[in-house]
């Protein structure tokens, strides 16, 4: 059974739209419970499959894991177990924080290589060389990563380069440690203030999320607490183009601009019609926009590898050639044959795609191959002449709820359906 997106392109869409909570802030955030003694709430949990998936990793640690609609919460005071199977952390690469939460805790653990989007090769590298410059003792063995952290010290830890997982996994591992530990060269990701509130909020003593450099001083213990995460920003920069496409006073409600600046800065140079209003930001759009020539992914503050897909849609359907270059992951190109499928004109040479603007898109039959993908493939499906269909939804569902009823709403045709 293949669970697929069915779509009739070419409707204009209006209404609101809300942004959920961010799934890449969620995940740190819940494998940090580890951290905690007692029970921790979140009230504004999203039903993505990313957030199931690490629940049922924490469920076979022994956190009691109580989830209804929105409300979750966590008890971890019976945690016991240390050790992550290789069926666990193939379903999500995220399950590599519980490392990091794992040996601040317990000084011990042992994890299969995680999983994930098929993206890239995905090292773990930069987390593992930053362990050991406190002191863990790692033995690689079978396809398993065994952790002794029972030497580990505050210290100085200087990443070779910028990696969001690492320097979070880093501040959890530090939270607990006697003394202070600095991170250099760490990435600067909104989600990584977020997680910096979040510690903070139950007792941790971290400064300096958001710049080059994350000071952890370790404290005793860290106490129960209620968090709420703030908008994903991805989400938020999916929905934008969608409306920059399709829309006529199309809202998205839960929408910092701080988060989306260069998304907003391109738009407006190709002269798209926005207006922010507090937490809304309201878009129409305009027809096929002057080509934006050149864009690279970087980490923040520059353009998102998350939304590279979803900007590729845009570019298809502009006027002249633009160059999107991939940065931060190699195989992060495979939605370019599913959009040259659909009429597109793309030529990749290694890391850019060469995209001569076209017209008009035409319906096809379409694999997502990851989560953005998959969120691209949609936009260009909303966007084609006649049917698309949309496969593998399974990777949409990882970080967008009910994306087919919320596309409804704004006035979509598209609905998901089993096929054989
Ligand atoms: C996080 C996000 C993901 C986003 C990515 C880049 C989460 C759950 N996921 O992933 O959605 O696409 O940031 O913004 O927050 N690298 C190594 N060795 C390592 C770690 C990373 O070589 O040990 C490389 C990666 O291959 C990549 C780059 O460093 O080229 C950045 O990756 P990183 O920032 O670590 O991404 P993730 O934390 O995995």
């Amino acid at each position: 059974m293949d669970e697929v997106f069915l779509i009739r392109g070419g409707k204009t869409l209006s209404g609101e739209i809300e942004v959920e909570a961010s799934k890449n802030a969620y995940l740190p955030i819940l494998a940090s419970s580890i951290l905690c003694d007692g029970e921790m709430t979140f009230t504004n949990v999203p039903e993505f499959s990313d957030i199931d998936n690490m629940c049922e990793i924490l469920k076979i640690l022994n956190v009691k894991v109580l989830r209804k609609e929105n409300y979750l919460s966590l008890n971890t005071e019976s945690v016991m177990n240390t050790k992550i199977s290789h069926e666990l952390t193939a379903k999500l690469r995220a399950s590599i924080f519980l490392l990091g939460a794992l040996l601040g805790k317990f000084r011990q653990a042992v994890i299969s290589y995680p999983g994930g989007c098929k993206i890239g090769t995905r090292p773990i590298d930069i987390h593992l060389k930053a362990f050991r410059s406190l002191g863990v003792k790692i033995v690689e063995k079978h396809g398993y990563i065994y952790c002794n952290a029972s030497n580990m010290k505050a210290g100085k830890v200087v990443f070779p380069s910028v990696s969001v997982g690492a320097t979070e996994s880093l501040m959890m591992c530090a939270t607990l440690l006697e003394g202070e530990t600095t991170l250099y060269n760490v990435a600067k990701e909104p989600e990584i203030k977020e997680l910096e509130k979040f510690l903070n909020s139950l007792g941790a003593d971290i400064r300096g999320a958001g710049t080059d450099t994350i000071k952890i001083r370790g404290v005793k213990k860290l106490h129960s607490g209620e968090f709420k995460v703030f908008p994903d920003r991805i989400i938020a920069g999916t929905q934008l183009i969608l409306g920059a496409l399709c829309g006529e006073n199309m809202t998205i409600s839960n929408f910092r601009r701080e988060d989306n600046q260069f998304l907003l800065n391109i738009l407006k140079e190709s002269a798209c019609d926005f207006k922010l209003k507090n937490d809304k930001i309201i878009v129409t759009a305009q027809g096929r926009y002057p080509s934006y020539k050149f864009v690279e992914t970087l980490p923040f503050p520059y353009f998102p590898t998350d939304l590279q897909p979803q900007l590729m849609v845009l570019e298809t359907l502009s006027k002249g050639t633009s160059v999107i270059k991939e940065n931060l992951f190699e195989n992060r190109f495979n939605h370019v044959m599913e959009l040259t499928k659909m009429g597109a004109d793309i030529l990749v040479k290694d890391r850019l795609a060469i995209i001569s603007g076209v017209e008009k898109l035409f319906g096809a039959d379409v694999y997502s191959s990851d989560l953005r993908a998959g969120a691209g493939l949609v936009i260009a499906g909303l966007m084609a002449e006649g049917y698309t269909t949309v496969h593998n939804v399974h990777f949409i569902d990882r970080g967008y709820e009910k994306l087919e009823e919320k596309y409804q709403n704004l006035g979509a045709e598209i609905k998901r359906m089993n096929i054989e």
